[in-house]
C-alpha cells in the first residue's frame, strides 16, 4: 500500500490546545466502545446496508464492461449528463471536480478529451432550462442514477429530457440514456427494460450516499477518462489499512473516538475546509454523507438521542475571509477538518514587481502553491492559539488513487461513528416525511389521507407573514 494519506490529530489533544482539548483519559474511556463498532462494522462488512464494504473487491468484472460503455460514449457524444439526486449526484460531481481540470467544460474539445459534464441535482426549473440552452441533446448521453428507482426528483428531470429525447429522435431516444437502478425494485428498472436502455445495476446493500465506487460513481468517473480502477486500489487499500482496531494504525477509528468525545462534549459542527479547489466538492459529498448518517433521534435501544453533527462546508482560503473569524472567536462548538494538498497539479509563480512597496513585494518571488500552503498553516496555528479543535488530513497530491482512499476513509469513520453513536446509519426516516408531504400535495394515489392530515394542520397566522 502506498502511503498518500497523512492524518494529523495532534490538534484535538489538550497539549496543543488547551482545556477544550481532549485528553488521554478521555480517549482510553472510549477505547473499549470505539473497539466494539469496528468489531461490528467489520463484522457485518458485505451483509445488509455494509454492501459497500464490498464494493472495492467485487467491481472488477463490472469496472470492465464500464469502461467499455464510457470509451462508447466518449467517441459519440459531446456531453454527458448525470440525472439524480443526493448521493446519487454528489460523489459523481465530487469525483469528477478533483480529477479533471477545474474549467473542464470551458476547455476545448481536444484538451477536454471527453465529453462536457453536467450533473443535475435538483428540479430547480431556471437549472433545467439553463442545462437545455447549453447542451444540443441530439449529441448527449443522459445517465439517470436512482437506487430507489421512484426519486420524485429524478422521475421529474427523467421525464423531462425522455419526452425531448423522444421528440426529436422518435424510437432512438433510448440510445440515449443510460440507467443506474436497482436490479429489481423501483419502477426506473421496470423502464429500462420497457424502453431498452442500458442498464447498469447498483449492487444490494450499497445506500445512496455509500455508492461512489458502484456504477453511480464509477460509469460518471470512466466517461471522464478517470482511471477507475486505481479509485478502487485506493479504497481497497484503505479498507486493508482499517482492518485493525488499534487506534494508532487505523485513521478511521482514530477519527471516530476523537469526533466522538468532541460531539458528547458539545462540538456539534464539524467544518470541511479542504485548502484545494479541486477539494471543494468533497466537502458536499462529505456533508450528505455525515448529515444523514449520523443525524438520528433513536438509538438502536429505542432511546431518544437526537444524536449527529452538523457539517459545514469551507473553503481555504477563501473562507478565511468568512468564517474563520467565528471558528477562531465563537462558540466552542466545532471541530475543523483541514483537507490539504502537498503537491498541486500546477505551479503558479508570482512574479516581481513593485520592489519599493514593501507589503505587496515580501510576495514576489514566491508561488501560489507556497502561499496557499503556508495559509493553511497559518490558519491552523490561529485556530489552535485560539483552542479551537481541528485536525488535519494531508493528501500527497490529488490523483485517483489518493481520493479512492479519502473516499473510503470517510465511508469507514462515519460507519464507525454511527456504530460508537449505537444509531442505524443506513436509514433516513427524517426526511420520509417531506416526501410523504411532496406526494399528498401533487396528488399522489394513496396518499390520501396524508393529503387530508396536510389539510387539517394549522394554518398559518397572517400576523406573522409581512
Ligand atoms: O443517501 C441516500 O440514500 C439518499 O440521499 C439518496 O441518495 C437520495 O435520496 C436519492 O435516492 P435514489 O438514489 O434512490 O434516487
Amino acid at each position: 500500500m502506498k502511503k498518500v494519506l497523512t492524518f494529523d490529530f495532534n490538534n484535538m489533544m489538550s497539549g496543543m490546545i488547551g482545556k477544550d482539548g481532549i485528553t488521554q483519559q478521555q480517549i482510553d474511556s472510549q477505547l473499549a466502545n470505539a473497539q466494539k463498532a469496528h468489531a461490528k462494522v467489520t463484522a457485518e462488512a458485505g451483509q445488509g446496508w455494509q454492501g459497500w464494504m464490498d464494493l472495492p473487491y467485487n467491481q472488477d468484472k463490472i469496472a470492465d464492461d464500464i469502461i467499455a460503455c464510457a470509451n462508447g460514449v466518449r467517441e459519440k457524444f459531446d456531453t454527458f449528463v448525470v440525472l439524480g439526486i443526493g448521493g446519487s449526484a454528489l460523489g459523481p460531481s465530487a469525483v469528477f471536480n478533483a480529477l479533471r481540470h477545474l474549467r473542464y467544460n470551458d476547455l476545448p474539445k481536444e484538451k477536454r478529451g471527453g465529453p462536457k459534464f453536467y450533473v443535475e441535482d435538483n428540479v430547480d426549473p431556471e437549472r433545467m432550462a439553463s442545462l437545455l440552452d447549453v447542451i444540443d441533446v441530439e449529441k448527449t448521453m443522459f445517465n439517470v442514477i436512482t437506487k430507489s428507482g421512484a426519486t420524485s426528483e429524478t422521475m421529474a428531470q427523467f421525464l423531462i429530457i425522455y419526452d425531448l429525447l423522444k421528440q426529436k429522435l422518435g424510437d432512438k431516444a433510448n440510445q440515449h440514456i443510460i440507467a443506474t437502478t436497482d436490479q429489481n425494485k423501483g419502477n426506473l428498472i421496470k423502464i429500462a427494460k420497457q424502453e431498452g436502455f442500458p442498464t447498469f445495476y447498483i449492487p444490494d446493500g450499497v445506500g445512496g450516499r455509500f455508492s461512489e465506487f458502484c456504477p453511480v460513481g464509477l460509469l460518471p468517473a470512466a466517461v471522464l477518462g478517470i482511471d477507475i480502477k486505481l479509485m478502487l486500489q485506493g479504497a481497497k487499500d484503505m479498507d486493508q489499512m482499517c482492518r485493525t482496531d488499534d487506534i494508532a494504525k487505523n485513521p478511521a477509528l482514530f477519527a471516530s473516538l476523537l469526533m466522538h468525545v468532541a460531539m458528547e462534549t458539545g462540538h456539534n459542527i464539524s467544518v470541511m475546509m479542504p485548502y484545494a479547489d479541486s477539494l471543494r466538492l468533497i466537502s458536499d459529498w462529505y456533508c450528505q454523507l455525515w448529515a444523514e448518517s449520523l443525524g438520528k433521534s433513536v438509538d438502536y435501544d429505542g432511546k431518544l438521542v437526537y444524536a449527529g453533527q452538523t457539517p459545514v462546508k469551507a473553503l481555504g482560503v477563501t473562507d478565511q475571509h468568512s468564517q474563520v473569524q467565528l471558528y477562531t472567536e465563537g462558540p466552542f462548538d466545532k471541530v475543523i477538518i483541514l483537507l490539504a494538498v502537498n503537491n498541486f497539479r500546477a505551479t503558479v509563480d508570482i512574479p516581481h514587481g513593485f520592489a519599493d512597496i514593501p507589503d505587496v513585494n515580501f510576495l514576489c518571488g514566491s508561488t501560489m502553491n507556497k502561499l496557499i500552503n503556508t495559509e493553511m498553516e497559518a490558519t491552523e496555528y490561529a485556530l489552535t492559539k485560539a483552542g479551537r479543535l481541528n485536525m488535519r488530513i494531508t493528501l500527497d497530491s490529488v490523483d485517483e488513487y489518493s481520493l479512492g482512499q479519502l473516499l473510503y476513509f470517510f465511508m469507514l469513520h462515519t460507519a464507525y461513528s454511527g456504530a460508537m453513536l449505537n444509531i442505524n446509519t443506513y436509514n433516513q426516516p427524517g426526511v420520509e416525511e417531506g416526501k410523504k408531504a411532496t406526494y399528498a400535495m401533487f396528488g399522489k394515489q394513496g396518499y390520501e389521507a396524508k393529503k387530508q392530515e396536510l389539510d387539517s394542520a394549522p394554518k398559518k397566522d397572517q400576523k406573522y407573514i409581512i
